[in-house]
């Protein structure tokens, strides 16, 4: 069957520009390998991941409910997940953009991160959702929205965008009330925090797509990558969204417990 090209999908110079990859290992692909097929290999790969850390946001915000029975955490976490639920099918839809089932093999190979990421008391949890990932999101939407400007993709990410900048505020300010209530010591959130952060940038990982590609890499070119391309930019915008939401936690154990947390969840 001939493979559907969406006339909207990110140019294949725009691929290879933004590819975090090719900035790093590009002058030693496999013989038979060529930029475009790595690009393109790259975004499907993340954009199979962004699919599947919605599918894991969506789960995050059902497991927290479980833990509460105060109504103004179960009002907004129920708002949320109808807006994650919008992303995931939003982002399921966009898999097809590239026009070939890449992206969905990589969904199949990488799996679900559900069972990963879903433990620990509510506050962890909080910490988790408000903090770690909607960080990541925040920073792979804004980065995606730059670099593949003018495609299907990038209008849908700046939309999400919107949606997951709110969802951290509302978030971090329940987190901030419930901290400061409930004496969780800030340090705690912080060393959640911390090591949320190395949980999810090693389900990242973009180990299945080395495999993909047949690119062997070292622990150095891995950490290169990190920083290189479109990942790049997603790094600065994700450190930059989690040390405001850390902030707002980190301001109201000082101020104490003053807020009104009817006013910050509406
Ligand atoms: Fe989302
Ligand atoms: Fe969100």
């Amino acid at each position: 069957m001939e493979p559907k090209k969406d006339r909207e999908a990110p140019s294949p110079q725009s691929l290879i520009a933004a590819s975090a990859l090719l900035a790093t290992v590009g002058h030693r692909l496999p013989a038979g390998l060529d930029p475009e097929e790595v690009a393109t290999s790259e975004f499907a790969f993340y954009s199979a991941q962004t699919f599947l850390f919605e599918r894991a946001g969506e789960a995050l915000l059902d497991a927290m409910s479980a833990q509460t029975h105060d109504r103004t955490l179960l009002d907004a976490f129920h708002i949320q997940k109808v807006e994650e639920s919008t992303h995931v099918r939003a982002y399921e839809s966009a898999l097809s953009i590239l026009g070939t089932d890449e992206a969905m093999a990589f969904v199949r190979r990488i799996g679900g991160h559900e069972a990963t990421l879903i433990r620990g008391s509510l506050v962890e949890q909080m910490v988790i959702a408000f903090v770690v990932l909607e960080s990541i999101a925040m920073g792979i939407f804004d980065a995606r929205r730059r670099v593949y400007a003018g495609s299907a993709l990038a209008r849908l990410d700046a939309r999400v965008l919107v949606e997951e900048a709110g969802h951290q505020r509302v978030g971090a300010g329940l987190l901030a009330v419930m901290v400061s209530e409930g004496g969780t010591p800030v340090r705690d959130v912080l060393a959640i925090a911390a090591e949320g952060t190395n949980t999810v940038q090693g389900l990242l990982a973009p180990r299945h797509l080395f495999a993909h590609l047949g690119i062997e890499t070292t622990v150095a070119e891995r950490n290169a990558i990190e920083s290189a391309g479109f990942l790049g930019v997603q790094r600065d915008v994700t450190r930059r969204a989690m040390s405001n939401a850390l902030r707002t936690v980190h301001r109201a154990s000082k101020e104490g417990t003053g807020h009104d947390r009817h006013r910050v969840a509406s």
